[in-house]
């Protein structure tokens, strides 16, 4: 399968990044097929498009005629077999590994054999998800980030399953899809996260031990090294529980100190101080 061959694409899951991805696979012309666990939650992403394509409209990025457009080439479904036909899949289901791997393993038996499978998994092995098929070699992670529509990276995730074709393939769709693609190896966190993460980790430390204010750390990164934000900031924005989560697995797959979650970090998490969603982390927000 080509990239420039790709007619119909199948999305698993269809909350905060898979309707992102639904939104930017159909805004470059292709149809979506998207997968949900019920008509509730088929209609709840349906929703979720139609809010962020009107937003668009509103901000002047998309015309309306357009957008009529987009949203009829993307349909939802509780029913895996209507995948059968998609040119590409692209796997965005909660984040957890046995849902996953099942997941992975009924794609296998529903898609046509020469369709790649996609995953946007975070911290999930490729080679895990590659292992529940009988085609690894046509398995690869494609992790979009969030906003999908607004922001240009994916990271492909090679496993050691994955074919190079596989993966020149991926760089092809990337382009497709208007986004830069970067390679990683198939080990937790890829590129950005494994950077991520312990800077983030560093800057709680810091405020933990009373070594300088919230607002000299943020400000010191915001004005020092032009980042549109300081560390507990952008903390407060991906949500605490979810930088715990994300630290967690790292510090898992690799045992380093730079890794583990502060302790500042989980009583905050167990507080409910999860950032700006519920009005409150290192700093207070109105909600
Ligand atoms: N949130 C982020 O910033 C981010 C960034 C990059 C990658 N990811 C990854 O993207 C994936 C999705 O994350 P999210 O933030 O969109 O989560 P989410 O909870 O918003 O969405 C997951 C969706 O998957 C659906 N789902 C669960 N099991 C399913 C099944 N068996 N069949 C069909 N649908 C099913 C759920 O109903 C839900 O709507 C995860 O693997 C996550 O690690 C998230």
């Amino acid at each position: 399968m080509r990239a420039e061959d790709v007619r119909t694409v199948g999305i698993i899951g269809c909350g905060l990044m898979g309707s992102g991805i639904a939104e930017t696979v159909a805004r470059a012309g292709q149809t979506v097929v998207f997968l949900e666990a019920s008509e509730e939650l088929v209609e709840r992403g349906r929703n979720r498009i139609e809010t962020s394509t009107l937003r668009a409209v509103e901000r002047g990025r998309l015309e309306t005629p357009e957008r009529d457009a987009l949203l009829g080439r993307i349909s939802g479904t509780t029913d895996v077999h209507e995948l059968a036909d998609v040119d590409l899949v692209i796997e965005a289901a909660t984040e957890d590994h046995d849902t996953k791997v099942g997941m992975f393993r009924r794609l296998d038996e529903v898609t046509k054999p020469d369709v790649i499978l996609a995953s946007n998994t975070s911290s999930i092995p490729i080679a895990d998800l590659g292992a529940a098929t009988s085609r690894p070699d046509k398995v690869l992670g494609m992790h979009f980030f969030n906003p999908v529509p607004v922001m240009g990276l994916i990271e492909l995730v090679r496993a050691i399953t994955t074919s190079e074709d596989t993966v020149e393939f991926g760089r092809a769709y990337g382009v497709a899809l208007g986004k830069t693609t970067v390679e990683s190896r198939d080990r937790a966190g890829f590129i950005v996260n494994a950077l991520l993460i312990p800077y983030l980790n560093g800057a709680i430390r810091m405020l933990e031990d009373g070594f300088a204010t919230r607002e000299d750390i943020d400000t010191a990164i915001h004005l020092g090294l032009n980042h549109p934000m300081g560390p507990l900031q952008l903390i407060d924005l991906i949500g605490l529980d979810t930088h715990l989560f994300i630290a967690n697995v790292l510090f898992e797959e690799f045992k380093e100190p730079t890794f583990a979650p502060p302790p500042l970090l989980r009583r905050m998490v167990t507080a409910g101080r999860l950032g700006r969603k519920v009005g409150r982390g290192f700093y207070d927000y109105e909600v």
